[in-house]
């Protein structure tokens, strides 16, 4: 049965997109059927896997407000087994259409439902916020993966995140799980990226996956030429980090 994560932390710039493509593209080359779905307007997920964001007609946003079945919006990639549900700019104008709907934080539960048996994962890029857009991405998902970078204020805001996913998970989604959270964007030579290793791990133990995504300026070139990690560099540090995350992910759902 397909298993829908949640990438999402209401930090920006954080990794969320980055991991969201690679992990993707990494769990197709390790021949498990993805489903990538941009929930965030700014459609970085969208471009950086190699689709002109101008063209998209339907997308994430027709998918919430059900004017289109999510078979009609997925577009296959030209990667192997993954497919990409788009997002436009206008994806913006979701929270406002949505508010005053009956069940607005289940539209994209209720859509995935007729193809979440044709994958085996299926990721939701989640936008800086916890707006409606994330509450549907948190709803629809059997778990969450949390982007934490190795940065200053690593910690800030996870508290409120914690707290929303506590929220959801009483309200809306009783089986909401924490998948993981993922340390990003590290640098061994750096004290500071060691010190958020450090403090993340002694505070949530097993719920930090063991790989930790180093940084890797590969990552940040891939999504201009609109390809994934492991099309771009697939001998790079950052191939090798998300590939690692994903043979983790597979054995941890075995
Ligand atoms: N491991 C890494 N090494 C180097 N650069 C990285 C790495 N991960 C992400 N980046 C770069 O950092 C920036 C932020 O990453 P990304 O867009 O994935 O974050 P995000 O959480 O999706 O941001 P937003 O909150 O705006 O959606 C991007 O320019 C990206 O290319
Ligand atoms: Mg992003």
């Amino acid at each position: 049965m397909g298993k829908i994560i949640a990438i999402a932390n209401q930090k920006g710039g954080v990794g969320k997109t980055t991991t969201s493509i690679n992990l993707a593209a990494s769990l197709g080359v390790l021949e498990k059927k993805v489903l990538l779905i941009d929930a965030d307007p700014q459609a970085n997920a969208t471009s950086g896997i190699g689709i002109d964001v101008e063209s998209v007609e339907l997308g994430t946003y027709q998918l919430l407000e059900h004017s289109s079945s999510a078979k009609e919006a997925i577009i296959k990639t030209e990667m192997p087994n993954l497919d990409i549900i788009p997002a436009h700019i206008d994806l913006v104008a979701i929270e406002i259409e949505l508010v005053d709907k009956d069940e607005r934080e289940y539209m994209m539960k209720k859509a995935l439902q007729e193809i979440k048996n044709d994958y085996d994962y299926i990721l939701i890029d989640c936008a800086p916020s916890l707006g409606l857009l994330t509450l549907n991405a948190l709803t629809a998902a059997d778990a969450v993966i949390i982007p934490i970078q190795c940065e200053y204020f690593a910690l800030e805001g996870l508290g409120k995140l914690l707290n929303t996913i506590k929220s959801v998970q009483k309200i809306h989604n009783p089986d909401l799980d924490i998948e993981g959270l993922l340390l990003t964007m590290y640098d061994s030579r750096l004290r500071l990226s060691n010190q958020v290793v450090e403090e993340v791990q002694k505070h949530f133990n097993d719920m930090v996956f063991q790989t930790i995504i180093q940084r890797n300026v590969k990552l940040s070139e891939a999504p201009s030429f609109g390809e994934s990690i492991i099309n771009y560099d697939a001998a790079s540090k950052g191939a090798t980090n998300y590939l690692s995350l994903a043979k983790e992910i597979i054995n941890k759902n075995a």
